[in-house]
This record gives structure tokens, C-alpha cells and sequence, in this order.
């Protein structure tokens, strides 16, 4: 018989084994079901997981004898308890049509997982949608019941699909916010899939791990994608533990879940509640009693590098020289003491130390700045070359006198006091405009674009070169552009005096401007266009005409600017692409029905322009005026017909010059000059004449 005290020792050795081994989960509670693990706080069984809803969890014979995981009727796949994440099967949603799509089939899914732990995981799963015709809803709901809708569609054709990638074509993805613990999924109606049903029988929609998912175009033409897991895609779930506060949470030590020793508590990243993890220097399961337990470091030299006496402590580690030597060897070795030479020697072995590590410091930098600026001027070179720079100074060398200039980037950042918000001058679709100051002192304006896609940088150069030869009076000049930066930069002449559109709707600058001074404004805009549409080599649609791109110098000279939508005439009729961005309120009505922009488009915007210059209202709120005079009645005449609908039956930019040219001097016409007030005032409140 064993004495009494030695019986104690080995009970006590057993019940800490026993507390231990299993690690995961409460004593005497499975820790396994089936292949997954189910660590604690999550439980099988009554009296083995955490005492509150979703937290037990059942552990349910699918057939075969083979177990899986279940929370009433939601399969888990796996459990993490670092990642605080689990992973589920979550039912995709679908919907079939046949040929005569009199009956379309569905199943639509939802998830509730309001009153239990788990939320939807906003960074790890996608709502995904697959279908050649289809519009698929989410719904969701958070903890507060605020509800959040979104949609996702996709279209394609035989022909776009594409392996790999959800793109919009056959397929499309969306994410959800945070807190999550709902969702729904509903089809519309209107996407019957009517024209695609021959190669696309069935839409499907779920919300699913992203990384999960990859598009096979197989997912469109046959039901593989509904095939695999019965169905079921894996989703992502975040959990955490109650709806609190670690602060608030802390206050009931019956129902914290982090009390035990060296368990630390933090807040949830994906909804209410916390979660706990145990101190640095200690693992295991934060949420049992003792459940972390200080790592012991010495054993482990990979993570925890010790090239001296390793001594464990109690969450952390000792790392000292053995007696005799001195260094750090927790980063380094330990090194033989020099403290028995004498001082002189030590001094002169400290120098040459010094000395030599501060060469061969030099030496690095050195060699590393070269490195540095070699990379740099290759990337700039790749720019320059890839926006056919290489062309443009070809160009210009073959030009002699063309005065245009390709600045570097320094010269821009200059400028431009390295691009300063106050040096905006106004921005909008295409990009931002910044005044510079040059090194000579001039004042210029550089236009920083948004991103371009591969196809228009390539043509950016021969662009260049075209737009820098355009030289009229009334067209804003092009000085020179950037070509060493990722997207180009343009430097124009700088215009002082603001647009049309401040001087039209500005109430403070308006009183100003006189009858004749709109008809010139008007005149020199249509000649700059006319300009543009039959002198330039090749022709050049503006494409986006507006009075707040016509810039104005001190002595109200126009500037016609803003190539950004600009295009020159197309040899073929594919060129016409997605360059164009009109604006509202000035848009060509036929390019809206053909998606071809005509020399008559910027005819019409033109016309808005004009009925602008000469109501006073803005192009989007306007009325109509009085007809009472010759005149007004010559140039609304005129604006009508740049106003027709019909392309072909407006007249041609050079006709309104012309026409223009002959108001302006009828307006020299005695029957005219005689009572300028009365036409002026006609006008409306912008003219001076209505003060008196
Ligand atoms: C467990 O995993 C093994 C091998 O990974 C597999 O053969 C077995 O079918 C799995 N069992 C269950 C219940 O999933
Ligand atoms: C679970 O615990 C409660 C109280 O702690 C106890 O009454 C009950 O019998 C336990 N159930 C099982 C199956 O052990
Ligand atoms: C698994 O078993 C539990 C308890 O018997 C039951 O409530 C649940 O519905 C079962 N789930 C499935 C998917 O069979
Ligand atoms: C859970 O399963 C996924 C996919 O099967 C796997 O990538 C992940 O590592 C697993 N996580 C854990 C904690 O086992
Ligand atoms: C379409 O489905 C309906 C109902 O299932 C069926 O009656 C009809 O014959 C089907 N049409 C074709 C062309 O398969
Ligand atoms: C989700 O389930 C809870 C009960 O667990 C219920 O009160 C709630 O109405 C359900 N939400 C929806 C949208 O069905
Ligand atoms: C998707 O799979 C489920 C389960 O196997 C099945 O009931 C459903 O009919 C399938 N739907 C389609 C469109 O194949
Ligand atoms: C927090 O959880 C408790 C218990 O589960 C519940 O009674 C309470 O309504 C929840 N509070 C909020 C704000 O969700
Ligand atoms: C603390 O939590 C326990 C278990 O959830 C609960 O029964 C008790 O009422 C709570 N106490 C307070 C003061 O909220
Ligand atoms: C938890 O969140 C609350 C409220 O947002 C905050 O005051 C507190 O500092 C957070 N606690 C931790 C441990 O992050
Ligand atoms: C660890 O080192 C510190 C000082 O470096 C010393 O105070 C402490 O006693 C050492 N602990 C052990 C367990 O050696
Ligand atoms: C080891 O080196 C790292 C940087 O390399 C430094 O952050 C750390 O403090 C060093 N450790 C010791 C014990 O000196």
C-alpha cells in the first residue's frame, strides 16, 4: 500500500495531467466530432461549452456513421479559436429557366444568426453572384436591426466568359459590412434570363468565402457550382462572446469569460461583444481555467533565439553571456571579454572598429543610393517610353521652332509647391488643374489627369504632337507636357480671368458685361471651334463644350480649354470609344441615341452656350426669354438651329461664325444702336442698364 503523502502526489499529478492534456475543452467533454475539433468555448453536449445561446453545439450522424457539427441545422466545417472565426456551409441560392421560361424554378436562402454568437464575416466572404442575366438582392441585418441592401448583376455572352475571374462577366461580387448576423437573398424578376437560357440555364447567388470562390465558366453553361458540398458553399463567420464591452463585460465576474490568469480581454472587430487571448508570453485556451500557460522559450530557439544560457521565467525568458564573455545573445553572440588588455589596446582596437564599421557604412549608403536612383530614372524612362515620349521628341527635333517643351517631374513639383492644394485651380471628370510659376517666371497651368488606360497612354505622345501644333488666338496653348510620370501631365498657357460661366453667373461680376462684349465672347468661342472642326489637321471635336471651359482673359479674350474629352476625327468607325464625357445639360441629344459624337455635337452644346451668354440663365434651368427685338430674335434663330435635334440640319460651326460676324455689325445698325437700354434690359438681370 502506497504511504499516504506519495498517493496525494500522484492524484495531484493526474488531475493536472487530466486538466491539461485534453487543452481544448472542459473535463470530460469530447473534443473532437467527427475530423473537426470543438475547442472551448464551444462545447457537445450539455454543461460543455460556455453557459450561453449557440454555444453548445450538436454532434449529429450524417449517414455512415460519420459526424459532423451542427448548430440546429448549420453545418460547421472548422472551429479557430486565435482567429475568433469559424467556417460553415451556407446554401447557395438559385433559379432555372427552360425554353418557354414559363416556369422558372428557385430555391432562395436565408441565414439567421440573430441571438447566438456568430456574425457574417465582412472581410472574408463575398456576395456572389453567377448568371449570364441575372440581378441577385441581399438583405442583411446587424445587431441593431438596421437593415442593409445591396445588389449584385451580371451579364454576358457565350464568348466573354473568362476562367478565373469575377469581373461582371457571368459573375459578379459584392461585400457586406460589419455586424452582420442576417442576411437573405432574393431574385429580380426582370432578368429572366429569356435571351441566354441556351448555354445559361440557372442563376445562382450566395454569400461566400472569397477565397473559396473562382470563377469556371463551367459555373454558367452546367450546375457544377451547385454540385460540390451538396449545394452549400463554406462562409466565413466571425464570433465573440456576449453584446458587451470588455469594460462592461468585466463587471459580472459570473459570466466574464476572460478570469482566467494571464487571459486578456478585447473587443470585437466585427459587431458587439469581446473575446479573450491569452498575455504575451503565455498560450493555450484564454477562456478555461488555466487554460494559458507560459510558453516555455528555451525549447523553442526558432521563435525565441538564445545563443547564450537560456533560463525559462514565468511568461517570459532570461538570456545572459556565460561568465567571461559580453555581447547580446538574444540578436547576436556572446564575445570574449576584453577587459583584461590594457585600455590603450582596447582603445586602439575600439578606433579601428569604429573607423572601419563607419567606412564600410559609407560604403553602403553609397552603393544603396546608387541603386536607388538608377531604379528611379529606369521607372521614369518606362514612363516616357510607354506614353511615346520617344515620338514626340522625334517630332519636335524635326519641328524646329515648334515651342514645345517636355518638362520633368522636379520642374512641375516646383512649380507647383510639390502639387499644394492651394495652388488648385479647379478640378472635375478628367482630373485637377494646378497654377505653376516656372523658373522664368511665368504663370502656367498644369493638368494632373486621372488614371488612362493602356490604350491611351500609347496614343498620348502622338497626341501631344498634334495638340501642340493647333495655334489660334482663341484656343488655350499647350506649352509643353510631363511624360515621366504615371499618368501625363499637361502644362497650357495660363487665362486669368476665370470662365465664361463665373462671368455669366457670378452676380458680383455680371453688372459688368455689355451686349457687345457677350457677341464677341460668343463670335471668338464659335471661330476657336470652327477652328478646331475644319482648320485643324486632323479635324478636332471638342467633345465637351461649355461655358465653364471657356477661359477668359483680362480683356475678356476667349480661350477655348479642356481637351479632355477631345477626340480628332476617326479614320474608322471603331474609334469610337469611351473617350467621351459631355456634360449634363449640354449634351448632344443625338449622341445620347447613337453613341456617336459628331462635329454637329459640339454644334449643339455650342447653342447651350449660346442661349447662356445671352439669358443669363444656367444651362440646366432654363427659360425661355423675350423675343421683342431683331436681334434677339436673329441670334435665338440661330441658336434654334444649333439646337436642332437633327445633327444634319444644324449648320456648320464656320455658318455660326459667319452668322455671328453679321449680328455683331448689324448691331452697328442705327435702328438698332438708337435704344440699347431697352435691348440690354431685355436681357434680364444681368445688365447694368437695371440699376438706373
Ligand atoms: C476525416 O479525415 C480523414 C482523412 O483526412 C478522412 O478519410 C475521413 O473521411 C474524415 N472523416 C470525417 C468524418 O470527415
Ligand atoms: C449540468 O450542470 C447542472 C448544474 O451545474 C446540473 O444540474 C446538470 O445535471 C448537469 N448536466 C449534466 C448532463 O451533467
Ligand atoms: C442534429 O441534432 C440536434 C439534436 O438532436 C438536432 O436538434 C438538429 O436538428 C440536428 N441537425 C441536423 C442537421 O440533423
Ligand atoms: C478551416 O478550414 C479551412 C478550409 O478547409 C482551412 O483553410 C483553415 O485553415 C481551417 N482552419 C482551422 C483553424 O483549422
Ligand atoms: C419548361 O418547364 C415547364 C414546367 O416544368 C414544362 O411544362 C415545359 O415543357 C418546359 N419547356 C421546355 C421546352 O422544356
Ligand atoms: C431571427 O431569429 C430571431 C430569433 O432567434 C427572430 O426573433 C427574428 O425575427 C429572426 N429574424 C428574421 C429576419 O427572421
Ligand atoms: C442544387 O443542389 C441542391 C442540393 O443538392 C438541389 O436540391 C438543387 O436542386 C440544386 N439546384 C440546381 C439548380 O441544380
Ligand atoms: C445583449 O444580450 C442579452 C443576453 O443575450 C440580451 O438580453 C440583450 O437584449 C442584448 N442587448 C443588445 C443591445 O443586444
Ligand atoms: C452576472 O451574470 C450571471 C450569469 O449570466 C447572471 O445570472 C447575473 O444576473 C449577472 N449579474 C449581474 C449583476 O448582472
Ligand atoms: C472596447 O470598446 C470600448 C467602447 O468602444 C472602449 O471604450 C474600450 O477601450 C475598448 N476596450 C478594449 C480593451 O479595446
Ligand atoms: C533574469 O534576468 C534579470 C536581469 O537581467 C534578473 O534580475 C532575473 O533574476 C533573472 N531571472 C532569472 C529567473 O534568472
Ligand atoms: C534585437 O534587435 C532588434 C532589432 O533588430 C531590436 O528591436 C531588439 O530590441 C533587440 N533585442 C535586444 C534584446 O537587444
Amino acid at each position: 500500500m502506497l504511504p499516504c503523502h506519495r498517493l496525494l502526489t500522484v492524484l495531484l499529478i493526474t488531475v493536472t495531467a487530466s486538466a491539461t492534456a485534453s487543452g481544448n475543452t472542459l473535463r470530460g467533454c469530447p473534443a473532437t466530432c467527427g475530423n473537426v475539433s470543438i475547442p472551448y468555448p464551444f462545447g457537445i453536449g450539455p454543461n460543455c461549452s460556455f453557459p450561453a445561446p449557440g454555444f453548445e453545439l450538436s454532434c449529429n450522424d450524417t449517414g455512415n456513421g460519420v459526424y459532423k457539427p451542427f448548430l440546429i441545422d448549420v453545418e460547421f466545417i472548422n472551429i479557430s479559436l486565435q482567429a475568433a472565426q469559424a467556417r460553415i456551409y451556407n446554401y447557395i441560392s438559385w433559379q432555372c429557366y427552360n425554353a418557354t421560361y414559363a416556369n422558372v424554378s428557385s430555391s432562395t436562402w436565408y441565414i439567421n444568426f440573430t441571438d447566438n454568437p456568430f456574425r457574417l464575416s465582412d472581410i472574408d466572404n463575398k456576395f456572389t453572384v453567377v448568371g449570364c442575366d441575372t440581378l441577385a438582392y441581399i438583405r442583411a441585418q446587424n445587431h441593431n436591426d438596421i437593415v442593409f441592401e445591396s445588389a449584385c448583376g451580371s451579364g454576358c455572352s457565350k464568348e466573354n466568359l473568362k476562367n478565373g475571374s469575377c469581373s461582371g462577366k457571368g459573375c459578379c461580387q459584392t461585400s457586406i459590412p460589419k455586424g452582420i448576423n442576417y442576411y437573405d437573398v432574393g431574385f429580380d424578376d426582370e432578368f429572366n434570363n429569356s435571351w441566354v437560357w441556351e448555354f445559361n440555364p440557372c442563376s445562382y447567388a450566395v454569400l461566400a468565402d472569397a477565397d473559396w470562390f473562382k470563377f469556371s465558366t463551367a459555373y454558367i453553361t452546367t450546375r457544377e457550382l451547385n454540385e460540390t458540398n451538396g449545394g452549400r458553399a463554406p462562409m466565413v463567420l466571425d464570433w465573440a462572446i456576449g453584446n458587451q464591452t470588455c469594460e462592461v463585460a468585466q463587471r459580472n465576474t459570473t459570466s466574464y469569460a476572460c478570469f482566467s490568469k494571464h487571459s486578456d480581454c478585447f473587443n470585437s472587430t466585427n459587431g458587439p461583444g469581446y473575446l479573450c487571448s491569452c498575455s504575451s508570453g503565455y498560450q493555450g485556451n484564454p477562456y478555461l481555467p488555466n487554460g494559458c500557460e507560459d510558453i516555455n522559450e528555451c525549447d523553442l530557439k526558432e521563435e525565441y533565439p538564445c545563443n547564450g544560457i537560456c533560463t525559462n521565467t514565468d511568461g517570459g525568458y532570461n538570456c545572459t553571456c556565460p561568465t567571461g564573455t559580453k555581447g547580446d545573445p538574444k540578436n547576436g553572440t556572446c564575445n570574449s571579454d576584453h577587459s583584461n588588455l590594457s585600455t590603450s589596446v582596447k582603445l586602439v582596437i575600439g578606433i579601428v572598429t569604429t573607423t572601419s564599421f563607419a567606412l564600410l557604412l559609407l560604403l553602403c549608403i553609397v552603393v544603396y543610393m546608387v541603386h536607388e536612383r538608377r531604379k528611379l530614372t529606369r521607372i521614369k524612362e518606362e514612363y516616357f517610353r510607354r506614353h511615346g515620349g520617344r515620338l514626340l521628341l522625334e517630332e519636335i527635333k524635326s519641328k524646329q521652332g515648334l515651342a514645345f517643351k517636355v518638362f520633368t517631374k522636379e520642374e512641375l513639383k516646383q512649380a507647383t509647391n510639390n502639387f499644394d492644394k492651394s495652388r488648385i485651380l479647379g478640378g472635375g471628370g478628367h482630373g485637377t488643374v494646378y497654377k505653376g510659376i516656372l523658373d522664368d517666371n511665368h504663370a502656367v497651368a498644369i493638368k494632373k489627369s486621372k488614371l488612362i488606360d493602356d490604350h491611351q497612354k500609347k496614343e498620348f505622345g502622338k497626341e501631344m504632337v498634334i495638340l501642340s501644333q493647333i495655334n489660334h488666338r482663341n484656343v488655350v496653348k499647350l506649352l509643353g507636357c510631363c511624360l515621366e510620370v504615371e499618368v501625363p501631365m499637361l502644362v497650357y498657357e495660363f487665362v486669368s480671368n476665370g470662365t465664361l460661366f463665373e462671368l455669366i453667373h457670378d452676380r458680383n461680376r455680371t453688372s459688368h458685361i455689355s451686349l457687345d462684349t457677350r457677341l464677341e465672347i460668343a463670335l471668338h468661342s464659335a471661330e476657336a471651334l470652327a477652328y478646331l472642326h475644319s482648320s485643324a489637321s486632323p479635324p478636332i471635336l471638342h467633345g465637351d463644350v461649355k461655358s465653364s471651359n471657356i477661359l477668359l482673359d483680362d480683356n475678356y479674350n476667349v480661350k477655348v480649354s479642356d481637351f479632355g474629352a477631345s477626340m480628332f476625327v476617326p479614320k474608322d468607325e471603331t474609334q469610337f470609344a469611351t473617350l467621351v464625357q459631355g456634360t449634363c445639360g449640354y449634351l448632344d441629344p443625338e449622341y445620347l441615341q447613337t453613341c456617336q459624337l459628331t462635329d454637329k455635337s459640339d454644334v449643339y452644346s455650342f447653342g447651350v452656350v449660346l442661349l447662356e451668354l445671352l439669358t443669363g440663365k444656367k444651362a440646366i434651368y432654363f427659360e425661355g426669354f423675350d423675343e421683342e427685338r431683331k436681334l434677339i430674335q436673329d441670334v435665338a434663330e440661330l441658336v434654334r438651329r444649333c439646337l436642332n435635334v437633327r445633327g444634319e440640319d444644324r449648320p456648320a460651326m464656320k455658318e455660326v461664325a459667319d452668322e455671328l460676324d453679321r449680328l455683331r455689325k448689324c448691331k452697328q445698325h442705327p435702328f438698332l444702336q438708337h435704344n440699347p437700354e431697352e435691348i440690354e434690359s431685355s436681357l434680364g438681370k444681368s445688365s447694368s442698364y437695371n440699376e438706373k
